[in-house]
């Protein structure tokens, strides 16, 4: 049997960590596993059921409760719902940031990646996958782009999906998100001492999935 191989692709938001996580996973054969969509999915079931975004306790029973499926082909499903348009919406990406710096919600969630990287060989996408979730990763990149270039392609992705998106808006949302996951306590986002670095600011995304293969044959292929 071949071994298990975990690819880590850490980095902030709008970096281009789905569009490179999802062409490598193809490429390789691995599941594609995207942890923000499971702090969306949380995030959206407090707001449907009310549960204030300070409610520590009502949010780490949801995240322990939720039945998050992460789909073969991209789509989400909370409890059996397909929610995947829904925790796209902008209200829910600040939702997402602000459950996610709640402990228990990411020990409920943490728990819920580490079983679902442990059979299968995985491209996992998130903030905390090579620093917490799975330290002992084969493959781990940190994946960065300025803010400038990080909020227009979010802008293109929201207009693409026919959501209004304000450029200046939008970069204020990102640096305050970038701002909450990057100084919460518990697993704020950072680089691992030994993940690999990867700007996309100026490579377009197949030269950056080019660049993390080359990074997965080197990784892997003398272990
Ligand atoms: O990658 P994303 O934008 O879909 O993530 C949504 C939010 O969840 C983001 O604010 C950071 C948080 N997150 C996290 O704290 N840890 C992860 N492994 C993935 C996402």
């Amino acid at each position: 049997m071949t071994k298990r191989i975990i690819v880590a692709i850490d980095g902030p938001a709008g970096a281009g960590k789905s569009t490179l996580a999802k062409r490598v996973a193809a490429r390789l054969s691995f599941i594609y596993i995207d942890t923000g969509a499971m702090y969306r999915a949380v995030a959206l079931w407090a707001r449907r059921t009310g549960v204030e975004w300070n409610d520590l306790q009502s949010l780490e029973q949801l995240a322990r409760e939720a039945v998050i499926r992460l789909e073969h082909d991209g789509r989400v499903l909370l409890n059996g719902e397909d929610v995947s348009a829904a925790i796209r919406e902008p209200e829910i990406s600040q939702g997402a940031s602000i459950v996610s710096a709640v402990s228990g919600v990411r020990r409920a969630l943490v728990a819920k990646q580490q079983e679902m990287g442990e059979i299968h060989s995985a491209v996992m996408e998130g903030r905390d996958i090579g620093t917490v979730v799975f330290p002992n990763a084969e493959v781990k990149v940190f994946l960065d782009a300025t803010p400038e270039v990080r909020a227009q392609r979010r802008v293109a992705d929201l207009q693409g999906r026919g959501l209004p998106a304000d450029f200046d808006e939008v970069l204020r949302e990102m640096k305050q998100r970038d701002e909450r996951d990057s100084t919460r306590p518990d697993s704020p986002l950072r680089q691992a001492p030994d993940a690999t670095y990867l700007d996309s600011s100026h490579m377009d995304a197949g030269q950056v999935e080019e660049a993390l293969l080359r990074i997965v044959r080197e990784r892997t292929s003398n272990g």
